[in-house]
């Protein structure tokens, strides 16, 4: 069937819009801080890719083992005829789903939503070789802003993986679990993969690996800037620094001033103290009575929990009540 054009619900001017806001409203906040999704540039989804394969990214394997313990076990309970997967990345784990769904039987249309160009290209173009008889979508979208967007009914089953979910705060969180629950219709699935609370010396190093690669990948942030809206940072000038944040049980990556810099982007000149942080990511763990709460107040009924093995990260199967 082939891979159909990607839709664009995000073109380079709303991208740049976007963006503009963004670092407007993030670099002239008393804590400066930036948001994740502006790491993803095809340098900065690579990288993330490289990431999920390092020896201390344990959230990918966790997560991969689940799924290929229960994807049989969720093409039955779900039947579903339409999968859609936000922040799809590359789609590399959705594959286990893929193959359970089309193998039951049923399972018509693919549709992946990433803000990145680049991951969606080369996912939907090999995504459609490998599964030559489904419909494959891909939408260009923010899962902030467009969930009014996805494809209306079939039995639906809408997969978010990767612990993305914990890098929206609490209240943003909320207001999208919320935003997903209005998108879909009763009977409609969800599964959802989070990272669980655990001993912060196996948390941290997944986000602060020896062969630096997340540090590039922190850094990148600062080449989209300089790239996108021609801005002056020096990446170099900053350290990687990944923190645990015990109240909000939550990891933060930052980015570390080594000395004192005044950064010229947009019309803005931004002064940056030696040592002062811009925060570029938030990582929440949770806990399976937490995801079941947030998912039960937007209207999901929690069917299924699982974990890996060694309970390092939870899957959560949801129902639209
Ligand atoms: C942590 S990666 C996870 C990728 C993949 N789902 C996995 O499990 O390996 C986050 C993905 O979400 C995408 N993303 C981040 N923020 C987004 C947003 N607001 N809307 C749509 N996609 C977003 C990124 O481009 C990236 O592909």
């Amino acid at each position: 069937m082939g891979a159909e054009p990607l839709e664009i619900h995000l073109d380079d001017r709303d991208l740049s819009r976007s963006l503009r806001r963004d670092v407007r409203l993030g670099l002239t906040a008393t804590e400066k801080w930036l948001p994740p999704k502006w790491f993803y540039d095809s340098r900065g989804s690579e990288l993330f890719d490289e990431i999920t394969r390092l020896p201390e990214y344990y959230p990918t394997r966790a997560e991969r083992a689940v799924l290929a313990a229960r994807a049989t076990e969720i093409a039955e309970l779900t039947g579903a005829k339409t999968l859609i997967e936000l922040g799809s990345g590359s789609s590399e784990k959705t594959r286990l789903l893929l193959d359970a769904c089309t193998q039951r039987g049923g399972l018509g249309t693919f549709v992946p939503l990433d803000v990145s160009v680049s991951a969606l290209a080369g996912s939907t173009a090999a995504l459609a070789a490998d599964y030559p008889g489904l419909r494959v979508r891909g939408i260009v979208g923010d899962f902030t802003r467009h969930l009014d967007r996805l494809p209306t009914g079939g039995r639906r089953l809408v997969i978010f993986l990767g612990g993305t979910i914990g890098n929206l705060l609490p209240d943003e969180r909320a207001e999208f679990v919320a935003g997903m629950r209005a998108a879909l219709e009763a009977g409609d699935w969800l599964l959802v993969g989070t990272d669980l609370v655990k001993d912060p010396a196996v948390i941290v190093p997944a986000y602060d690996d020896a062969a630096g690669v997340t540090a590039e990948f922190n850094r990148n942030v600062l080449r989209v800037l300089n790239r996108e809206l021609d801005a002056d940072f020096d990446p170099a000038g900053f350290a990687h620094v990944a923190l645990w944040n015990a109240e909000h049980e939550w990891i933060e990556m930052r980015l570390r001033a080594e000395r004192s810099m005044r950064v010229r982007v947009l019309d803005l000149d931004v002064d940056f103290a030696a040592g002062e942080d811009l925060r570029t990511e938030v990582s929440a763990k949770f806990r399976p009575e937490g995801i079941a709460g947030e998912l039960a107040a937007a209207g999901f009924r929690t069917e299924r929990f699982w974990t890996d093995p060694d309970g390092l990260f939870g899957v959560t199967l949801a129902r639209a009540a």
